[in-house]
């Protein structure tokens, strides 16, 4: 949720207020539950639980107060306004609950009003907070109001955004730490929540605390843009496990954050967790792996595959209003297929749009990076900043051949566009290199490209490891890697057969770029149809174009969990030129500003 990322150098007064009349709302209580193993506090209000960052608060500031009190949430209030009314604070309060979904009427236990310019608290003002029972009320140096209060002077300031704390009140000073909502992960799609340690060293930490209220992993959101992170991606502080337990036994806690999660932190992007994916971004189903349970999908009956490999991602960001983006990868189809089982969006960039270091890889050379959301506008502003630089459908496919005719109709009168259909299979092979248009040497390079980087950085470290810990044993990895791995022959896999493979690899992009420049076209994703020699998905990890997955409708099918109608999503893919990524998002924008595609929704249904 946007809108609470205020911040101001702030110089404050304590004044305590008396105050007798009735409260407005019954507040609930602060409950203190536990610590979690980093000291930092779990506690409640009402049925509502959070996580509090009192080991590092946000602010701590000096005050010449002689009293000390017990944890207090409270709310920092920000205004600007000469004359603070009881309209002012009411307008505020009220933009709070409406932005902020951690906020909510039981931080109105204290009120902290600050503001930069000079200002009064009028006398509908002192009445209004009078009518809280709130325990404290701290004002800034600058405000001042005639009630019942006894000034306390604060003699630091700090930046801080507004919305909800706990305070400490200490004698002298007042700690004031940032609160995160914990929400249930009642899909199963993250590993565990994490939240930022606010210790100066950009470190993350996970959650670490099962609450048996709940079953799930409890995830900490926060004010501000909520992004989780497939398990692939270093984040300073927490474990990478690329969805394996060996790896995580033979690997240290990350000592860096990856690029392109920094600049989700630059951005102003809060980390919520981590992610669970198929072992290593191998394409193994859900039901295939062993060291993770798998999730569910909430479209249609609940039972329907998230797909792979970046399934904790499309599935989360169809479940929770709570999270807005979800970072993946797409190699093969990594990112396209969970979207496409989801009803998300999600992009495979051009190749090289943003660094994977730090990025546990599949195919160094065919890995990229994108992220799922379920807005196209967010979506498409989340990528403009961030790249600064399946279902396996039978009967509902040909349900879906209208809608997505439908669809093309309506994108090529909105952009005066011509359709022209044409048989890619026989447009590669009418190609007169003898490589290029051998759409089986290309495919076997790309599996070269695939094997050797996951072999090289993973594969080679853990078997070996492995073998020399456990008394010459196999690592407990999950089938889709087991036979590779065991197999690996480096006399013919190796980095001379990967840097061949790159060779034709660019033939094959060279040849793309040169003769398919027509795009955007529409494929299928998965499907393998008569007479075709690779799917619509393989096409761009191939020829290094970007492809994008975009939900268009929905089509009903007869589910054998429920024996109910259900819906089950449709999205299409558009494919573009390596390099011309920012075209297809403006041309999404318009087809978004002309109703085409839409938000989708969380739950059961997209639309
Ligand atoms: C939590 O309490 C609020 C009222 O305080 C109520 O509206 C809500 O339904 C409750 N939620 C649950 C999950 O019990
Ligand atoms: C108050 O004014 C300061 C300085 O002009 C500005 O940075 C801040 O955003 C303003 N805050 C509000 C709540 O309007
Ligand atoms: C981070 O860990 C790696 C090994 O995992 C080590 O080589 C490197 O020196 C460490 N860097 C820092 C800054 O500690
Ligand atoms: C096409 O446009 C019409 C009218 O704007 C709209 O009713 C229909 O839902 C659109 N179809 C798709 C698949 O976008
Ligand atoms: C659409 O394209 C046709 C042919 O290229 C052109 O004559 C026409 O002016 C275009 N219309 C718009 C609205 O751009
Ligand atoms: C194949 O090449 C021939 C000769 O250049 C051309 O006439 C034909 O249209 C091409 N077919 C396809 C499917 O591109
Ligand atoms: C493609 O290359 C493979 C292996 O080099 C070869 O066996 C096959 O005949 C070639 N196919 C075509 C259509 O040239
Ligand atoms: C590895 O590959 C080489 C070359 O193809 C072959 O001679 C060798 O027997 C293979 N080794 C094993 C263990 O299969
Ligand atoms: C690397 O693999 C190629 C074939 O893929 C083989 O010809 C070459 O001998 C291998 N190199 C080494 C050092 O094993
Ligand atoms: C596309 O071209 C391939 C190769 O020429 C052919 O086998 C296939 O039947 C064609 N598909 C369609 C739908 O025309
Ligand atoms: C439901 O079960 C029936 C009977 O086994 C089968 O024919 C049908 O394909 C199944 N439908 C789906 C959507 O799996």
């Amino acid at each position: 949720m946007a809108g609470l990322l205020f911040s101001a150098s702030l110089t404050a007064l304590l004044a305590s207020i008396s105050v007798s009349a009735v409260p407005i709302v019954k507040r609930n209580e602060y409950t203190f539950i536990l610590n979690n193993p980093y000291g930092d506090a779990i506690f409640e209000l009402g049925n509502v639980s959070y996580l509090a960052n009192t080991v590092h608060p946000k602010a701590v500031l000096a005050t010449d107060c002689k009293a000390a009190t017990s944890l207090l949430p409270i709310t920092v209030v920000k205004t600007n306004e000469s004359t603070i009314s009881q309209a002012t604070l009411e307008g505020i309060i009220s933009s709070y609950l409406e932005a902020d979904d951690v906020f909510s009427h039981d931080f109105l236990d204290g009120l902290y009003i600050s503001s930069t310019v000079r200002s009064s608290l009028d006398a509908s003002a002192v009445e209004y907070l009078g009518s809280f029972s709130t325990s404290f009320i701290f004002v800034d140096d600058s405000i001042s109001g005639d009630g019942p209060f006894s000034k306390i002077s604060i003699k630091s300031s700090a930046d801080m955004p507004a919305g909800p704390y706990l305070a400490s009140i200490e004698e002298g000073s007042v700690s004031l730490a940032t609160v995160y909502r914990l929400c249930p992960d009642t899909y199963r799609t993250f590993l565990f929540g994490a939240y930022n340690t606010n210790d100066g060293e950009q470190n993350h930490s996970p959650l670490g605390v099962f609450l048996p209220k709940f079953w799930d992993p409890m995830i900490p959101p926060l004010a501000g843009e909520r992004v989780a992170i497939k398990d692939l991606y270093d984040v300073k502080g927490l474990q990478t496990s690329g969805g394996s337990q060996a790896w995580v036994y033979i690997t240290p806690i990350a000592n860096g954050t990856a690029p392109s999660v920094q600049q989700i932190f630059d951005l102003g992007g809060v980390v919520v967790g981590k992610q669970k994916l198929a072992q290593f971004a191998s394409g193994a189903n859900p039901w295939e792996w062993q060291d993770e349970h798998y999730p569910f999908n909430p479209r249609g009956d609940g039972w329907l595959t998230c797909s792979a490999s970046s399934f904790g991602g499309g599935c989360s960001i169809a479940a929770y209003d709570w999270l807005d983006y979800a970072i993946g990868s797409d190699t093969g189809s990594s990112m396209r297929r969970p979207a496409a089982v989801s009803g998300t969006y999600c992009q495979r960039p051009s190749q090289g749009m943003i660094s994977l270091e730090r990025v546990l890889p599949l195919g160094g050379a065919s890995d990229t990076a994108g992220v799922f959301s379920r807005d196209p506008y967010k979506w498409i502003k989340f990528a403009k900043n961030w790249y600064s630089p399946s279902l396996h459908q039978d009967a509902s496919i040909t349900a879906a051949e209208p809608i997505l005719q439908d669809f093309i109709a309506n994108m090529s009168r909105i952009l005066n566009m011509t359709v022209k259909e044409f048989n890619f299979t026989a447009t590669v092979q009418n190609w007169t290199d003898p490589l290029a248009s051998n759409l089986t040497t290309l495919t076997a390079s790309t599996s070269v490209i695939n094997t050797w980087s996951t072999w090289e950085v993973i594969g080679r470290s853990l078997t070996t490891a492995w073998v020399a810990l456990f008394d010459g044993r196999f690592p407990p990895i999950d089938p889709a890697r087991r036979p590779g791995w065991r197999a690996f022959n480096e006399s013919r896999t190796n980095q001379t057969a990967y840097n061949a493979a790159l060779v034709t690899k660019n033939i094959g992009v060279e040849w793309y770029e040169r003769e398919l420049n027509e795009s955007p076209d529409a494929s299928y994703l998965a499907a393998l149809p008569k007479g075709t020699k690779i799917t619509g998905a393989n096409i761009c990890p191939i020829f290094g174009c970007a492809d994008f997955t975009v939900p268009i409708g929905q089509v009903p099918y007869q589910s054998n969990i429920t024996f109910h109608e259900e819906m089950v999503p449709v999205t299409i893919n558009m494919v573009v030129k390596r390099g011309c990524d920012f075209m297809i998002y403006n041309m999404i924008e318009k087809l978004v500003d002309e109703g085409v595609l839409k938000t989708v929704k969380t739950g059961r249904t997209a639309y």
